[in-house]
């Protein structure tokens, strides 16, 4: 038997994203009413920051987490994540800030979830659907994808996404102070990490918009990042899968 999934928390990284978090928010909580918000903040320019600070001031399912430089998506969600297991959360969902993420696709990964110790949103199952992306970013996707499988015999088609939802026990059972990833090879990371341990992980078709304000932080260093990490992995590794370990939560 799984434990029950009360306490859900949203972890929201942002740099620069003073247009999209309102929004987001307000989405989430008419979504899922229930859910806390944590808005991890790398010292935005443009203020997101502050503007955090009076949505936490306004609604205590929202909290902050300021951070002094911009160290990438990874060191965001590591540090989300032990504020999440501190707090006592059943629940931690990665959540972007820019709208990519349908937050009213949120009950479809929780209701998952009840049966998987970690559910991802994938754009690249039968029914998932990318919307507005350039050729250029899907070809680059599903490119990453599909070398992540190869070289880590990883059984995900959207291992690269960063809408999902972990079990406590899981981020409880990993050892994230060593996770080195920073940029969106995080992901990758973390999923794989799962996997390994023999927690179950589930895809759920999900509907990823491309953001209408703001820019990505996607970037080259970003890209090469994630290629040569996942190549070391795969070769320390070897190709062979070997035993799958017995379900930790049996
Ligand atoms: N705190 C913090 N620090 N937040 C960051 C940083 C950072 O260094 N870099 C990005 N973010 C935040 C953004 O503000 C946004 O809320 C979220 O992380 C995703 O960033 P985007 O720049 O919009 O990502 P994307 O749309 O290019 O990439 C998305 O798809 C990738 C897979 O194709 C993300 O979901 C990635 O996680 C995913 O790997
Ligand atoms: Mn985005």
């Amino acid at each position: 038997m799984r434990a029950p999934l009360n306490r859900v928390l949203v972890v929201v990284p942002t740099y620069n994203e003073k247009d999209n978090l309102r929004p987001i928010a307000a989405r989430l909580f008419a979504a899922v009413p229930t859910a806390h918000l944590l808005v991890v903040d790398d010292g935005s320019p443009d203020g997101t920051g502050r503007i955090a600070d009076e949505m936490a001031a306004a609604d205590d399912r929202v909290h902050v987490l300021h951070r002094t430089e911009k160290a990438g998506l990874g060191a965001a969600y590591i540090a989300g994540f032990a504020w999440a297991k501190e707090q006592g959360y059943d629940v931690v969902v990665e959540m972007d800030a820019d709208g990519s993420h349908s937050p009213e696709q949120l009950p479809r990964l929780l209701a998952a979830l009840e049966h998987a110790d970690l559910v991802l949103g994938s754009r690249w199952v039968a029914g998932g659907k990318v919307v507005n992306w350039p050729r250029s970013r899907e070809i680059l996707s599903r490119g990453g994808n599909a070398y992540a499988r190869t070289m880590l015999r990883l059984p995900l088609m959207d291992a690269t996404g960063g809408y999902r939802a972990y079990r406590r026990e899981v981020l409880d059972s990993l050892p994230l102070n060593e996770v080195a990833s920073q940029g969106y090879c995080f992901q990758v990371d973390l999923a794989w990490q799962t996997w390994k341990a023999g927690w179950e992980v589930v895809e759920v078709p999900i509907t990823f918009v491309e953001r209408e304000h703001g820019e990505s932080k996607m970037s080259r260093s970003i890209v090469l990042e994630a290629l040569w990490r996942v190549t070391w992995w795969g070769l320390r590794t070897g190709r062979s899968r070997g035993a799958r370990p017995t379900h930790p939560a049996a």
